[in-house]
C-alpha cells in the first residue's frame, strides 16, 4: 500500500504531526508551500489571511515532490485559518482532482474546534474519509512531555486508520478476483 502524508504549516504545529505520522506508517511526504509567504501576523497581514479564506483565494504554491493520485492512502493535514483549512489547499484542490482515494485528515488549531476538518470533509466528499484527528498546537506546549503524548496519540491514530486502509484493500482485491475468476 502506498501512503502520503500531503500537509501544510506556517509555523511548524501541523509540520510536527505530519512527520510523525509518516515516520510511523513509514509514508512518503509532500509539504505545500507557498510562494508569497504571509511574515508575522500584524494587522494587515491578519486581514489578508482572513481575506484569503473568506473568498476562498488560491495563493500560488511550489511544485510539491509527490503526486497524491499515485498512492491509495492519502493523510492530509492542515493548520486551522480562520475555522477553515488552509488557503494553500483551494489551490491544490484547483490543480489536482481527488476522489476515489482513501483519505484521512488532520489538522492543528489554537483550539478544540474542528469546523476546518468539517470543511475538509466536505471539500474531499468524492473519497472514502476513514478518519480524522485535531489537536492544540502541539509544539507550544509548556511540557516537552505533553507534545510527546499529543504526537505519540496522532501517530497511533495514523496507525489505525493505515491498518484499516490495508484491510479494505485486501477486502477490494478479493472481491475483484471473485468478479473475474468467478468463485
Ligand atoms: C491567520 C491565522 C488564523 C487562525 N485562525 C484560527 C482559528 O480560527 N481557530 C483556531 O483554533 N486557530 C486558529 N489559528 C491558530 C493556528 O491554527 C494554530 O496555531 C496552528 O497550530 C498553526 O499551525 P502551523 O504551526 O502548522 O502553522 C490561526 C492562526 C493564524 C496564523
Amino acid at each position: 500500500m502506498k501512503v502520503l502524508v500531503l500537509y501544510t504549516t506556517v509555523d511548524g504545529n501541523t509540520e510536527a504531526v505530519a512527520e510523525r505520522i509518516s515516520e510511523k506508517v513509514g509514508a512518503d511526504v509532500s509539504k505545500i508551500v507557498r510562494v508569497n509567504k504571509i511574515r508575522g501576523y500584524g494587522l494587515i497581514n491578519k486581514l489578508r489571511a482572513r481575506f484569503e479564506v473568506m473568498f476562498n483565494r488560491r495563493p500560488g504554491i511550489f511544485p510539491f515532490k509527490w503526486d497524491p493520485r499515485d498512492y491509495d492512502l492519502i493523510f492530509i493535514g492542515t493548520p486551522v485559518w480562520y475555522d477553515s483549512y488552509n488557503p494553500v489547499f483551494n489551490t491544490l484542490f484547483e490543480v489536482i482532482k481527488i476522489y476515489d482515494r482513501k483519505i484521512a485528515l488532520f489538522s492543528t488549531g489554537e483550539t478544540e474546534d474542528q469546523k476546518a476538518l468539517d470543511k475538509f470533509s466536505k471539500k474531499l466528499q468524492d473519497s472514502v474519509i476513514l478518519g480524522r484527528y485535531h489537536c492544540v498546537e502541539p509544539i507550544w506546549e509548556d511540557e516537552d512531555l505533553e507534545t510527546e503524548r499529543i504526537l505519540t496519540e496522532a501517530a497511533d491514530w495514523a496507525q489505525g486508520i493505515a491498518d484499516q486502509a490495508e484491510k479494505m484493500i485486501e477486502q477490494e482485491e478479493f472481491e475483484r478476483r471473485k468478479t473475474i475468476y468467478k468463485f
